[in-house]
């Protein structure tokens, strides 16, 4: 960037906020800027000169695009390179919430480990189960691909139809009752939108399976936490692995005290070579802007016509 541009940098560690970032962006003609960042209606007034805001992530739900189309600034993500890597990391955290790996983790540490016992922390089978998917866009489809080793039936919810996964993987979608009711393990992966938040909430869980886990790599606000907690607190399901949280990064109070959950620290994407590729692709989308070519991914493509 420092190749093509005037650059400021904020470094410190904690996230940014609405009134830091308001007070700070002022003459600057891009922003490229993490999912974390609240791009608001009001941090664009404090910019005048704002013409792109590059997101460093595919979710952009910390932008307010109806405000940034209105005043012609382009709004950019990184798609596609972070699929697999998310995609990875959903199943390693199914792996973790069925076989209690951090838990055995914690036991082994502590020196709680005894001896082998067959009775001892047992988890649940993952081969020949039902996995449902919600959303079943590019991530959702790359962790169904992921289920052929463990031979599951996959159910999904979706707008449309992913004739890939009924034809290659004979998935069969199914409305939200059905794939709540039938699936062993439920993993999430919609845009966080004000039609999305609490998708899951005390309803939807009430409705799962009690040996069901629910697997959570989208965004934290798609569950309703506090009512995930009282499942959870009640054995209503079996349990839940979280890379996202409604509060993020704060956590709901009594989350982490739960012995039938996983927490991460928002980790999806967080490769080497993944992270790589989203910072090529955040920076390249404004180079390519201010050089009046198309960015590589645009949110809202209408701001480049004329
Ligand atoms: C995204 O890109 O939206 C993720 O949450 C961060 O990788």
């Amino acid at each position: 960037m420092r190749n093509h541009f005037e650059v400021e940098i904020y470094s410190d560690s904690v996230p940014l906020t609405e009134a830091v970032l308001s007070s700070r962006i002022g003459d600057a003609d891009g922003l490229l800027c993490l999912v974390t960042d609240p791009v608001t209606e009001r941090v664009m007034e404090q910019a005048p000169r704002l013409k792109i805001i590059s997101n460093h992530g595919v979710g952009y739900d910390n932008i307010d695009i109806a405000a940034a189309t209105r005043r012609k600034i382009a709004v950019t993500n990184t798609p596609g390179v972070l699929t697999e890597a998310t995609a990875d990391f959903t199943w390693a955290l199914l792996l973790a919430v069925a076989r209690q790996v951090v838990a055995g983790d914690r036991v082994v540490r502590s020196g709680q480990f005894h001896g082998w016992d067959p009775l001892f922390m047992r988890g649940a089978d993952i081969v020949g189960k039902t996995l449902g998917i919600i959303g079943a866009g590019r991530i959702g489809t790359a962790v169904a691909e992921r289920a052929v080793g463990w031979k599951m039936s996959v159910l999904y919810l979706n707008r449309g139809r992913n004739e890939y996964l009924e034809q290659k993987l004979n998935a069969r979608r199914v409305l939200l009752p059905e794939l709540l009711s039938h699936s062993d393990f439920i993993s999430i992966h919609l845009p966080l939108t004000p039609e999305t938040r609490h998708f899951i909430g005390a309803n939807e869980l009430a409705q799962m399976k009690p040996t069901a886990y629910l697997i959570n790599t989208a965004r934290g606000a798609i569950i309703d936490e506090q009512a995930l907690l009282k499942a959870l607190q009640d054995n209503q399901i079996a349990g839940a692995a979280l890379d996202v949280f409604e509060h993020e990064p704060a956590l709901t109070p009594g989350l982490a005290e739960l012995p039938n959950v996983v927490l991460a620290p928002h980790l999806g994407s967080a490769t080497f070579e993944t992270r790589d590729k989203m910072a090529e692709i955040a920076a390249t989308n404004i180079i390519r802007y201010f050089q009046g070519k198309k960015p590589i991914s645009i949110v809202n493509p209408e701001v480049l016509e004329p």
